[in-house]
């Protein structure tokens, strides 16, 4: 960014009312048509900035760029995205960060996307990934444990992604088992985990995050069942920090859950984070589907759901939840 351009900004920032032309071109000593010229130049950039006749010109809103300082400004990690790669543009976080993987990437990388061009949900299907819109990040990590405990790391990451949206942006949200989070009865973000490992041996996990940020609607057939934290606050937040308090959090929640090498330590708050707690869920298994009353997760965290036939363990890989007349 020019010189200019950077202190024109800056004044217009720290600014509550307008600005004059005039006042502009005398501090920095430079002509009003360069003032002008720098002012058209952050509007192409995103900023709104009303300029008035008689007032001068005054910021209106800040596009929400996600950075790696104002990221680094609220993260208070040991290794959690120690090494940041953010990309205007990507296929998908999670090949990509299986990528850096696979080119040596240490433990702790986090590859964020503006927007993704194959973002990829759970079960084969599709993750709309529009630029400006949400956040889609992967974590690479490198455990040293064996691969039989990998999958209770997304419900690990789903507890720090709930709280740090309570935090930042103040909204009551839900864990709808195993991994998404809901707000009112709508998925507000996804986790999709991947892992590549020997039988005895974890090369790379890559847990990849995509969570609906500023959306103010959704096609026709998701707006039934999709929400954003735009939606269900009304606040413009700031990704940046969501995204740091996730990391935040989840470095948190995995030291507890590297403590016992499960969830004992986190099973009471996720229970109490678990919308389908108390809840008629149908377990759509492949070899038939059943109801049953969700009561919570056990320590390696399957769904514990009591049916007339007695308590089931349901693990999340094989089978999906529903609530009994719809999603949640
Ligand atoms: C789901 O189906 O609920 C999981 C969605 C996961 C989407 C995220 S966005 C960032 C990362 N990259 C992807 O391609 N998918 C995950």
């Amino acid at each position: 960014m020019s010189e200019l351009k950077n202190r024109v900004l800056q004044l217009l920032q720290e600014t509550d009312g307008s600005v004059s032309g005039q006042e502009l071109s005398a501090r920095f000593g430079v002509s009003r048509t360069a003032v002008w010229k720098v002012i058209r130049q952050l509007q192409e950039e995103g900023y709104t900035i009303e300029a008035v006749r008689s007032r001068g010109y005054r910021m209106v809103v800040e596009p929400d760029w996600i950075t790696q300082e104002r990221i680094r400004s609220f993260l208070r990690t040991d290794w959690a995205a120690n090494e940041l790669l953010i990309l205007n543009s990507v296929d998908s976080t999670n090949n990509e960060a299986k990528r850096r993987a696979e080119d040596g990437a240490k433990h702790g990388l986090l590859v964020i996307g503006e927007q993704q061009t194959a973002g990829k949900g759970r079960r084969g299907r599709v993750w709309e990934s529009p630029a400006g819109t949400g956040i889609f990040m992967s974590l690479l990590m490198r455990p040293d444990f064996e691969p039989s405990k990998a999958s209770m790391l997304t419900l690990v990451m789903a507890l720090a992604v709930h709280s740090a949206i309570e935090r930042v942006a103040g909204i009551h949200a839900e864990i709808k088992w195993p991994n998404d989070i809901v707000s009112n009865g709508r998925k507000v973000c996804g986790i999709l985990t991947e892992m590549s490992a020997q039988m005895d041996y974890i090369n790379h996990i890559v847990i990849g995050i995509g969570i609906n940020v500023h959306n103010e609607e959704f096609p026709k057939e998701l707006s039934h069942m999709a929400t954003s934290v735009f939606k269900e606050s009304g606040a413009r937040i700031c990704r940046a920090q969501l995204i740091a308090e996730t990391m935040n959090c989840f470095e948190y929640y995995y030291a507890a859950y590297l403590e016992r090498m499960d969830l004992s330590l986190l099973q009471a708050q996720y229970d109490q984070c678990l919308v389908n707690r108390g809840r008629q869920v149908r377990v759509l298994d492949p070899k038939g589907s059943y109801i049953g009353m969700a009561e919570g997760i056990s320590p390696e965290g399957e769904l514990l759901v009591e049916t007339e036939n007695g308590l089931r363990r349901v693990s999340s890989g094989e089978v999906s939840v529903r609530g009994v007349y719809g999603y949640v």
